[in-house]
């Protein structure tokens, strides 16, 4: 594994530099995360595919303040896709990271030859007690994050580390990040993507329940869904290998 930056965008990659011949899988996390979610990914799929995990503005070991808008880091993302030159890049977001993936569709498609949403949605309202306690109590959201995130069948010992980087993240940076999720809607504007889209629904999923995948699956006319068992909002790590071998056979129908 790399570490790397580029545009102010700190990231880790499979490996470097990247295989022309193979896609480039942008990852990007959620509301005040950092690219520590994708571990599972970044190592179970090297070799495969060119796997980038990557930290937004503000987040994890990036420098600079998050951004008010789900607009802003589509661009900033877009940017970075650009700077380093990414082969065939396919962003691939879980919940906030999916409504960041789902404005670079729509807003920047030269930076896409197609999309994974992972327990996302299309509108993503945080429930108010979500806001409240991560602008008053950051340390009592990172302690209860695991409980309303993850499966109870979910090993937290696995999870650890990512509760650990999310208590090293900026208060003030997760609440900008739940406040952009909370004005995010993009409802009206799906039908208008044209790549190949995956869209991951969890079982568990509390925070992004199914339902919002099913509307996603139902108004992009090229997505095509599936549903895992046993996993909650977090489930790229609850379960990576799982979840790798759904983008790799998605990879593989598209034949990027
Ligand atoms: N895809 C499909 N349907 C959606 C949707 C999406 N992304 N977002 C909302 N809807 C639906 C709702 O299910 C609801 O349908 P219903 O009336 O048939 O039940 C309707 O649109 C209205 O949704 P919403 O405005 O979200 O409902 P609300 O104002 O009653 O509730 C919350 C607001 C915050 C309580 C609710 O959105 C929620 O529980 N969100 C999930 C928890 C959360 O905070 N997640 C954080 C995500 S970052």
């Amino acid at each position: 594994m790399v570490r790397r930056e580029a545009n102010g965008i700190a990231y880790v990659s499979s490996g470097w530099p990247l295989d022309g011949a193979k896609p480039t899988l942008i990852f990007i996390h959620g509301a005040g995360g950092s690219h520590v979610l994708w571990q599972g990914q970044v190592d179970g799929l090297a070799g495969k595919v060119n796997a980038v995990a990557i930290d937004l503005p503000g987040h994890g070991d990036s420098k600079g303040d998050g951004m008010g808008t789900i607009e802003d880091y589509a661009r900033a993302v877009a940017d970075f896709i650009r700077a380093i030159e990414a082969p065939k890049p396919v962003p691939c977001g879980l919940s906030m990271g999916g409504a960041i993936t789902q404005q670079l569709l729509l807003d920047h498609p030269d930076a896409c030859c197609a999309g994974i949403l992972i327990g996302t949605g299309a509108r993503l309202r945080v429930q108010p007690l979500i806001l409240k306690t991560v602008e008053e109590d950051f340390s009592g959201y990172v302690d209860s994050f695991l409980a309303f995130a993850a499966s109870e069948k979910t090993d937290p010992e696995r999870l650890r580390p990512i509760s650990e980087a999310t208590a090293r993240g900026k208060p003030q940076v997760a609440l900008g990040d739940f406040k952009a999720c909370d004005a995010f809607d993009v409802m009206e504007r799906l039908p208008s993507i044209e790549v190949p889209v995956l869209v991951i629904t969890s079982e568990e999923d509390k925070l992004t329940p199914p339902k919002y995948g099913i509307f996603l699956e139902e108004t992009i006319k090229t997505a095509s869904r599936v549903h895992i068992q046993d996993a909650g909002h977090l489930v790229p790590a609850e379960k990576p290998a799982e979840v790798n071998q759904v983008i790799l056979d998605f990879l593989a129908r598209a034949a990027l």
